[in-house]
């Protein structure tokens, strides 16, 4: 009966006249219609073409769609975002066979109805994206083998049933972000083999379960940031053998699972940052060539294993800042960073750095150490860093550094060593001469100020006389001699954290 009535309306229309229009809708395209505006409320009455091969109709007050599309035998786009849609009649798509884009987002839609996909056989790409959605049910898509994109992001699911996907076996990309899932059905995924995008981010998941992404093989980014995951299986990630992008940003990991990122050579996006991390395992990257930047700010890491990221061979950047109990970086650490242009270590726990913690990074071009509770640094830190360009060491505890810090790094741009304690006596002396011969790099000189002693205090270091400090002039020698012999000897540890301070001995009275 339905059918009838139908068919016989699209034969109504097929006889007028091709230049007419329906009101308020833009028929200038061959085969597409676009109706737009919010005085549409009811579709019935656009009485719209039946032979189209593209529908739009968008930014409406339409709320219900009736089966108006059905039979439109011929139509391939059907696009109505943007609308008010809050319900579907069960045969709005009856008879769309030939549809291979339906786009329902940023509508109202709390249920679908379990059938209204079955005749698109040929769908490639649904987006039900920004509705209201709680619940799918579980045949839904059985009809749509076709389909490579299932956008279902923005809604309100707090679960899937398992079996929801089982058909799909041709999606590339499953958009399931932004939802309140707490918990998937173990084996949800493993249907979906060609699968080569899987957005989970933004939603309650609290644990990743060992298998749970093990038919993914052709995956090539996963995301599952701002999520509440603990924990991870340690063999979750390890048949993802092409993945390219994996973010685990602002979960709530404390720990890593040995060797969990061990099988992903093929890396070039990880994200960590904003995770309750308390330790790193000491094996946890395999090579991964592609990978260019890791980000660990924002976690409770309190040190960092040596040699962790001996495998990331290709690094260019690495963001260790905002780390606020990060207090002991062994010495090793950094090894292996060979391409390593950039790295942040501001703004943590850092009182001291090893010496040598930078000998591998040999290609170093900047570096931020600004940490309030940083007191002393090796005498040779960046000795071996011929391309550094820009180094923050501002707002330190820093008092004094020695008169050669900077001066074997031909490439050096930018310096900052503002609001630091300036600790103005005769050690400081050698360093002072380097500053007044490098005003065109050290950024904004005249506010390097002595902290003490308190006669000197505020003075700009910079204009500091010898006539202030009074040292006296044999000073120089006293020093070299003192060095020379600490050079050749091995000294305690103390010694070494003495001299970094040392500039020149002094013998002032303050
Ligand atoms: C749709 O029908 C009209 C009127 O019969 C005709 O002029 C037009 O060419 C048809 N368009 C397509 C895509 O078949
Ligand atoms: C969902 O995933 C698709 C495909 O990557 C992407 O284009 C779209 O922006 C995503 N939507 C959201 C809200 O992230
Ligand atoms: C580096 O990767 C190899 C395999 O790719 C692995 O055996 C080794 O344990 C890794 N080393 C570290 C320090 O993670
Ligand atoms: C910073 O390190 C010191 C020891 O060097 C420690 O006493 C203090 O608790 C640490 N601060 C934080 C926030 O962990
Ligand atoms: C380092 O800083 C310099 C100077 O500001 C800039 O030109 C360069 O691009 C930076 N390099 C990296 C790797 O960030
Ligand atoms: C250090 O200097 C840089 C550049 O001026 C600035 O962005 C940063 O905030 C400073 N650090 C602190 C702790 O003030």
């Amino acid at each position: 009966m339905l059918r009838d009535d139908l068919t016989e309306l699209c034969a109504v229309l097929l006889l007028l006249d091709a230049s007419i229009c329906p009101e308020k809708c833009d028929c200038s395209s061959k085969n597409a219609i676009h109706c737009s505006g919010p005085h549409l409320k009811d579709l019935e009455s656009l009485n719209l073409p039946c032979n189209m091969t593209a529908i739009h109709i968008t930014d409406t007050n339409v709320t219900y769609l009736q089966d108006v599309f059905s039979r439109m035998v011929e139509l391939q786009h059907l696009i109505l975002s943007s609308n008010n849609i809050s319900l579907i009649s069960p045969m709005a798509f009856k008879g769309l066979r030939r549809l291979k884009v339906l786009k329902l987002l940023d509508n109202k839609l709390v249920e679908l109805p379990p059938e209204v996909f079955d005749d698109m056989v040929q769908l490639q790409q649904l987006i039900i994206e920004n509705n209201r959605l709680k619940s799918v049910e579980e045949n839904l898509f059985d009809k749509l083998a076709t389909l490579e994109e299932l956008f279902l992001n923005k809604n309100q699911l707090t679960a899937l049933p398992s079996g929801v996907l089982k058909k799909l076996a041709k999606l590339k990309v499953l958009n399931l972000s932004r939802n309140y899932l707490a918990a998937l059905p173990r084996n949800i995924f493993s249907p979906l083999t060609k699968l080569e995008k899987l957005m989970l981010y933004f939603n309650r998941l609290s644990s990743i379960e060992s298998g749970m992404f093990d038919s993914l093989k052709e995956l090539l980014e996963l995301f599952l940031h701002s999520n509440n995951i603990q924990s991870i299986a340690p063999d979750a990630f390890h048949c993802l053998r092409k993945l390219r992008s994996l973010t685990l940003s602002r979960n709530k990991l404390e720990v890593l699972p040995p060797g969990l990122f061990l099988h992903l050579h093929d890396l070039s996006k990880l994200t960590l940052y904003r995770n309750p991390l308390k330790s790193l395992p000491e094996v946890l990257f395999g090579e991964m060539r592609h990978l260019g930047s890791l980000w660990l700010y924002h976690t409770k890491l309190s040190t960092i294993p040596d040699f962790v990221f001996s495998n990331l061979t290709n690094l260019e950047l690495l963001v260790l800042s905002f780390n606020p109990e990060l207090s002991v970086l062994p010495k090793n650490v950094f090894s292996g960073l060979n391409e390593l242009r950039g790295l942040s270590l501001h703004t943590n726990n850092i009182s001291s750095l090893p010496e040598g913690i930078f000998l591998s990074l040999q290609k170093l071009q900047n570096i931020s150490l600004f940490d309030k509770r940083l007191e002393v640094l090796p005498r040779n830190l960046f000795h071996n860093l011929k391309h550094l360009q820009k180094v923050y060491l501002n707002s330190t505890k820093l008092q004094s550094l020695p008169g050669d810090f900077f001066t074997t790094l031909p490439e050096l741009q930018e310096v900052f060593l503002d609001n630091n304690p300036w600790k103005c006596d005769c050690q400081i002396l050698g360093f002072q001469e380097w500053l007044q011969k490098s005003m065109d790099i050290v950024k904004n000189v005249p506010s390097l100020l002595c902290h003490s002693p308190l006669a000197l205090q505020n003075i700009s270091l910079v204009a500091l006389t010898v006539d202030h400090l009074k040292c006296l002039p044999t000073t120089a020698v006293t020093y070299q001699t003192f060095s020379s012999t600490y050079s050749q000897t091995s000294t305690s540890l103390v010694m070494e954290k003495q001299m970094v301070f040392f500039g020149r001995r002094c013998w002032g009275t303050f």
